[in-house]
């Protein structure tokens, strides 16, 4: 096992910093002289309705690619949590297409959504890490992401192949639709192809700051992980990172609902963990941070340089284009919960009471 690690502690560690050679590998072969090129997809009409459909982080994912779909790709998007899609009576309509999300293709909940699909005849799109896995076989496409085997039990580099797929193929159905901007896909795919380098520079300091933070809040019993628009979804990962391996209570939520409750529970000891980015939304989450600092409440804030809001500990990530400064956001969360869990003494590839793939109701 040891040898398996590369020399890193835990293969959570190892798996995060694998990141960029992740994006290298789920983009290899997939562009070709400044298209997207996902034959997959071929085989499908373009969906009039996007069902997305997965667990866990996998349903992370889901939920940032809604954001892309429906403004690149002008497909309306639902995101499903499996368990609750199999015993709804969903209503399909005749160009639906549902796309199950999930790493290990073996999910018992995401399995019985494909299984449920395929009755109702809907077609099925699988985006799968695990080659052959049954919900890659049960789907009528898949493509597979590139992320190589995932050993830790808390999901990490899996989630950044899914978006990395997701971008795809939001490209792809925006180029075939006509909906995206040349200009817009041919930025994308540039700034995409340097996301790479960018984390390979990054990485380690991130990890720095991730320990030296970590250390001063690791009194705490409770966090909010904030964020709004493409934000939200990654603030519902950090705060599930941080459940899952340092047993930290943690929600996640759109900045701006929590005027309608949970900022009741701010105080000095509830501190937040907010993703306020130098994007169109920024004056708005500035604003819901306010309301937090007004009640007592401890803010570290993950920033762009120059645009940061007064916050108890800026954490500032490198400026990145548009939607992939999420490349950035997502190792910071993943980070911040490893450090905490290492800090704290916990179990981190192993963490109590989960399991790599859950195979049972
Ligand atoms: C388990 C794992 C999570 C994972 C989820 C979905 O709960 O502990 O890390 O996100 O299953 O897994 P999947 O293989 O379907 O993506």
């Amino acid at each position: 096992q040891a040898a398996q690690k590369d020399g890193y502690k835990h293969f959570m560690l190892k798996e995060i910093f694998e990141q960029p050679k992740v994006i290298r590998d789920c983009l290899a072969g997939r562009i070709q002289k400044g298209r997207v090129v996902l034959t997959e997809l071929d085989a499908l009409d373009i969906p009039g309705r996007l069902t997305i459909v997965a667990c866990g982080t996998s349903y992370h994912a889901g939920l940032w690619a809604k954001y892309l779909l429906e403004s690149w790709a002008r497909i309306p998007v639902q995101v499903e949590i499996a368990s609750e899609f199999r015993y709804r009576d969903s209503v399909f309509l005749p160009d639906d297409l549902i796309l199950t999300i999930s790493q290990s293709g073996e999910t018992a909940d995401t399995l019985a959504a494909v299984r449920i699909a395929h009755e109702a005849g809907v077609p099925i799109l699988g985006l799968c890490n695990v080659v052959g896995s049954s919900i890659a076989r049960e789907s009528d496409q898949v493509v597979y992401t590139q992320a190589g085997p995932e050993i830790s039990v808390a999901s990490t580099k899996a989630m950044c192949s899914q978006m990395v797929l997701l971008l795809l193929m939001t490209l792809s159905w925006g180029a075939r639709k006509g909906t995206l901007p040349e200009e817009v896909k041919e930025r994308c795919l540039e700034e995409l192809a340097e996301m790479p380098t960018t984390l390979e520079r990054d990485l380690p300091v991130i990890r720095g700051k991730a320990r030296s933070l970590c250390q001063e809040y690791s009194d705490a019993k409770s966090f909010f992980f904030l964020g709004r628009g493409q934000n939200f979804p990654l603030a519902l990962e950090g705060a599930l990172k941080l459940k899952e391996i340092s047993y930290i209570h943690a929600e996640g939520y759109a900045s701006g609902e929590m005027k309608h409750g949970p900022i009741a529970l701010i105080d000095p000891q509830f501190p937040t963990f907010a993703m306020a980015l130098g994007d169109e939304l920024l004056q708005k989450v500035a604003s819901n941070l306010q309301e937090v600092q007004a009640r007592g409440g401890r803010i570290i804030a993950l920033v762009n340089p120059g645009a940061a809001p007064a916050v108890d500990e800026s954490w500032v990530l490198p400026d990145v284009w548009g939607p992939l400064k999420s490349f950035l956001v997502l190792p910071a969360v993943q980070l911040f919960a490893y450090e905490m869990a290492v800090y704290l003494g916990k179990d981190v590839d192993q963490p109590r009471n989960l399991a790599k793939s859950v195979t049972v109701e």
